[in-house]
């Protein structure tokens, strides 16, 4: 665990407070980023800080992944995006973020037929799938099923975690998420269920479970199995984020791997974070349909500060300047297109006029919004024929490997206490209580 090498370096900053003073030790990671460790602050001093969105809190220590969003890094285990996109498929990846290394050809074969042993789901299982209404959102079928599973394998909860081998509950979550994933876009078209085949690889049999059918001799095409595990990939961790934050502050309470990644998934499932990817491509086609193309217009409106009409896809928390799975998608998504015939697509053709449009103009430029992760995946998954209300079951996918390694870093770290964070209270004072009969 990365407490251990964090550093308290000899610097102090001193706080200065109705004539007395205080010091606080700055502690530095291993990249050299520094934070004030407050944490004896209300007990020193009785204030405590307030910082909503979390914009300058630091929540833990962690070593699984490093972004260093003013010089556009990210790397899982200090290897750079760019180089595990580039060479590795999505679940050795995703054995690197879990395991902290990546694997050896013994351990891959280990994981690799792990993923197959555990890839069914139960059969009693099926059964919700068909209760759910037609039109049930995939996001919310997910999390439920996922919390489900808790029911259907308990040990992780009953056991100590260290008499559970940690491959085992990593890879039944992993390999099971992508079934119950593809199981609810069938029971949303109404086809049969196909299951997972041990014949093929992680992306091949996701493809194939939600693309084969009776009528429909289905072999996935190379080319979207390679551009699929590349977006899994940009997908597979991103720090402290909205959705792995809830996760660990569900596992901070003791809560279960299922359920806490069950509530990642609903934080993920939000149009300002996961969900952007569906809102992207909902954007693109309304200015393709109502506004004729007309870029111009939608970067107008984007400045006027209405939510509804932000920019989805662009802007973040942490990238100052061009997110780099930003880069990496956008020329995945290029090739990706071209090698399907579809370099025509006429909503490839509106985000590259909107991003080129929006890079030129001086709100974009002052305010260091770029194109984020979300802004060219979407194009990329309509291409493969993933329906538009899948992107975030997509990202979801993607994110797995990220959330069941904080979870598991949360749950091994000694110094990790409940997340309970406080607030500055600004409702009514104390009144006095008036008795039913007796109110006006
Ligand atoms: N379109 C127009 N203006 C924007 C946008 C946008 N997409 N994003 C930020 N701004 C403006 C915002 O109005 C504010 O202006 P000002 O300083 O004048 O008040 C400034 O830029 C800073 O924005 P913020 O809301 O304080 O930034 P944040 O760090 O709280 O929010 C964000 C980050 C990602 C939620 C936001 O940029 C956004 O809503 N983007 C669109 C949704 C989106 O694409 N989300 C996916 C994020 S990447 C995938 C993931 O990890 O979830």
């Amino acid at each position: 665990m990365s407490s251990s090498r964090r550093r308290n370096s000899e610097e102090q900053v001193r706080l200065v407070y109705k004539g007395r003073s205080w010091s606080y030790p700055v502690v530095t990671g291993t990249e050299g980023e520094r934070a004030v460790d407050i944490s004896t602050l209300r007990r020193d001093t009785g204030l405590i800080t307030l910082d909503p969105g979390f914009v300058n809190t630091g929540a833990c220590s962690s070593a699984i992944t490093f972004v260093d969003g003013e010089r556009g890094i990210l790397r899982h285990r200090g290897y750079a995006i760019e180089d595990l996109a580039e060479h590795c498929v999505f679940l050795e990846v995703a054995y690197l973020l879990i395991m902290g290394k990546l694997p050896n050809r013994q351990e891959w074969q280990r994981f690799s037929s792990l993923m197959n042993q555990h890839s069914m789901i139960h059969e009693d299982m099926r059964d919700f799938f068909l209760n759910y209404p037609e039109r049930a959102h995939p996001m919310a079928v997910l999390s439920a099923m996922v919390v489900s599973l808790s029911s259907f394998y308990p040990e992780i909860e009953q056991e100590p975690m260290e008499e559970v081998p940690l491959d085992i509950t990593a890879t039944r979550l992993l390999s099971k998420l992508r079934t119950i994933a593809a199981f609810s876009y069938k029971k949303s078209i109404g086809e049969p269920f196909v299951y997972p085949s041990y014949r093929m690889s992680y992306c091949e049999n996701f493809l194939n479970m939600m693309f084969s059918s009776p009528v429909n001799d289905y072999w996935p095409d190379p080319v979207v199995v390679r551009a699929l595990n590349l977006f899994l990939i940009l997908h597979a961790d991103h720090e402290q984020n909205c959705s792995t934050s809830v996760v660990r502050f569900v596992a901070s309470a003791g809560g279960s791997l299922y359920a806490s990644v069950a509530a990642g998934i609903c934080a993920l499932w939000g149009p300002l974070h996961g969900g952007a990817n569906q809102a992207v491509i909902e954007m693109l086609e309304r200015i393709l349909r109502e506004d004729k193309g007309r870029v111009d217009r939608v970067i107008e409106r984007a400045k006027k500060k209405d939510p509804r009409t932000r920019l989805m896809g662009f802007g973040h928390r942490i990238y100052k300047t061009y997110d780099p799975r930003a880069r990496i998608a956008k020329d995945a998504c290029m090739k990706l297109l071209a090698r399907l015939g579809l370099q025509n697509d006429p909503l490839l053709e509106i985000a590259l006029e909107l991003e080129e449009k929006a890079l030129n103009d001086p709100y974009f430029k002052e305010r260091h919004l770029y194109p984020n992760v979300d802004f060219y995946t979407g194009i990329a998954y309509r291409a493969m024929g993933i329906p538009t209300n899948m992107f975030t079951v997509m990202f979801a996918i993607g994110r797995l490997p990220g959330w069941i390694a904080h979870w598991m870093e949360c749950r091994k770290d000694p110094t990790q206490k409940i997340a309970r964070p406080r607030q500055v209270y600004i409702g009514e004072t104390a009144r006095p209580f008036i008795p039913m009969d007796q109110r006006p």
